[in-house]
């Protein structure tokens, strides 16, 4: 019987697999391919690299590693492209544009004949879309990140993307930089290709893939442009081949694996955009993320890691105190660690071989703290729920002003971004520094969810040195951001969420505490509303035609990770 393995796999539809193969073996040979070659198990690489994606800028030399690794493996690595998409390269927005990366990620790898796949990206949105496409494609995978980005100096001050682009920009509207100073700073903010040095989405998406054990120790941290980095290629090729030969075995993610994801996010501090793509990846598996469970998980968790936006260092520093592995020493206790990795050890026997092996750091830093001293007693992220979000909103009190967890102000309301650009800085707009902004209409739907959650504070407050005010959005804040910022509320404006009710004026609660977010109008003036607004003039991404048509018709909310409906698993009991 022929193997449907390696090369014999998933051959193409002429109703004749042998002919099939015959002709497939004809072409490859074109490219130089031996029959010894072609008979090894096939790890397929995939190559996100692009010019658009300086995120990705080391994609070839991290090939070539990997490709070193699964052939010192006895398998043959093949390299295949995919869509890639950096955060300031694709319009609108990279998440509405993640589901059709995941897309063409599953279906390329369940249509090519590969035994594994090595997923290699980093940039925010393409390591969920590559590991949400391995799901659902069933086929055993490892995750190779980029890896982060250098820092570097400018004005006697480290500096690093993109926390520092955000606070240099918002210095800069306040007129505390001029033209020349923000000039200077562009040039100095991205010292090397990488991901973003701090612990934005794309480093928090990387320690959460490898406390899931779906990467090699240590690939979540080392930089970009390292020799650690490469090491780590060419461990994951190696990886990804014993899956290939069947040596390990595919690691089934199951729901505790996710526990440990939320256990890592909140620990780490990381990014708010995290949540989105964890319901998302649950969604593929069938599971569901449970806001409750959320919460009594952001009670237990100390945030240990310090490193901006909530605290102080960069992803090298993190690297150099030890990485994931010397963060698990510490969050062990909270975590299950007798998971399966993609190296066929549990996550627990990882760390002991590396202790054995004298590779797990024990030197003394002030990066990753103890249980004892951490940056941050506990509730790193906090999901809220009240009348103005019934399906849930998001906040990441680490990076809010303690002064503004708990408040109540007078409601400022801008209708999609075109309005808050042509209304924000006008000195005549009615806005005091204890209002609380609303940007509305920035949904997934609506906008396909932008970054713009961090509403800037108006100029003339930004003026008198008003630094932080509550702010609400149905958007998203990028992971490099700061501010007390309420992201995700759901349902979004422009499905007729209670959102779309607030008018200004309104006065609105937040209360961290009690995890609340409350419109104060009366059941009854809001009824009147509802009647009163057959809709809001919203702007909308919703397409006549092609993937604008898709994502109009099929994306989910927030709460369920803004994927498409109808890539989501059967529900698991
Ligand atoms: Fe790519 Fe920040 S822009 S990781």
């Amino acid at each position: 019987m022929t193997s449907r393995r390696g090369l014999s796999a998933n051959t193409v539809d002429y109703g004749d697999r042998d002919f099939a193969l015959f002709l497939r073996k004809a072409f490859i040979k074109g490219a130089g391919y031996t029959d010894e070659d072609l008979s090894k198990p096939i790890v397929g690489i995939v190559n996100t690299a692009s010019d658009f994606n300086p995120c990705h800028g080391n994609v070839p030399a991290l090939i070539e590693a990997a490709k070193r690794g699964v052939s010192q493996a006895g398998a043959l690595p093949m390299v295949f492209p995919t869509i890639s998409l950096h955060e300031s390269f694709v319009a609108p927005t990279s998440l509405y544009l993640r589901n059709l990366m995941s897309m063409d990620t599953e279906e390329m790898v369940r249509a090519q004949p590969m035994d594994a796949v090595l997923l290699v990206g980093g940039c925010d949105k393409t390591l969920p879309a590559q590991v949400m496409g391995a799901l659902s494609a069933g086929r055993p995978f490892v995750v190779l990140p980029t890896g982060p980005m250098m820092t570097s100096q400018w004005a006697g001050e480290r500096v690093g993307a993109c926390t520092d682009c955000r606070r240099l920009w918002a210095d800069f509207r306040a007129g505390r930089l001029n033209q020349t100073q923000i000039d200077e700073a562009n040039n100095r903010l991205v010292p090397s290709v990488g991901t973003c040095s701090v612990m934005g989405t794309a480093s928090t998406m990387a320690c959460i893939l490898e406390v899931m054990g779906l990467t090699v120790p240590g690939a979540a941290s080392a930089p970009a442009v390292s020799a650690d980095r490469v090491r780590i290629a060419q461990a994951s090729g190696l990886a990804a081949a014993a899956l290939a030969s069947q040596q390990t075995s595919m690691v089934q993610v199951v729901e505790a694996h996710f526990e440990n994801a939320l256990t890592t996010l909140l620990a780490v501090g990381g990014s708010t955009n995290a949540l989105v793509h964890l319901a998302a990846m649950m969604g593929r598996l069938g599971l569901h993320l449970d806001p409750l469970r959320f919460n009594e998980l952001a009670d237990r968790t100390p945030v240990l890691v310090d490193l901006k936006p909530g605290g102080q260092g960069y992803m090298p520093d993190f690297h150099d105190a030890g990485g994931v592995p010397r963060l698990l020493n510490t969050l062990g206790p909270l975590l299950n660690l007798n998971l399966p990795t993609v190296t066929g050890e549990t996550m627990a026997q990882r760390l002991s071989a590396l202790c054995a092996q004298g590779r797990m750091e024990t030197h003394s830093q002030s990066i990753i703290r103890s249980m004892q001293d951490p940056i941050y007693p506990s509730g790193g992220l906090r999901w809220l729920s009240g009348n103005l979000a019934p399906q849930g909103a998001v906040i990441k009190p680490v990076a809010a002003s303690i002064s503004l967890l708990k408040h109540q102000g007078r409601a400022v309301v801008f209708d999609g971004l075109e309005d808050m650009a042509n209304r924000l800085d006008d000195p005549l707009l009615d806005v005091k520094p204890d209002d609380v902004l609303v940007l509305r209409g920035i949904g997934p739907l609506a906008a396909g969810m932008p970054e713009a959650g961090l509403i800037p504070i108006p100029k003339k407050l930004a003026a008198q040195g008003v630094r932080d005010m509550v702010r609400l959005s149905d958007g998203r804040m990028s992971g490099t951001a700061a501010g007390t910022i309420v992201l995700h509320i759901s349902p979004e404006a422009g499905i007729g969420g209670p959102l779309s009710l607030v008018r200004n004026g309104d006065l609105i609660r937040l209360d961290v505490e009690q995890a609340s977010l409350e419109l104060l109008v009366s059941p009854d003036e809001l009824e009147l509303r509802e009647k009163e607004q057959a809709h809001l003039n919203l702007p909308s991404v919703v397409k006549p035609r092609g993937y604008g048509w898709l994502h109009g018709q099929h994306v989910l909310q927030a709460p369920q990770g803004c994927d498409f409906h109808f890539l989501r698993g059967e529900p698991r009991a």
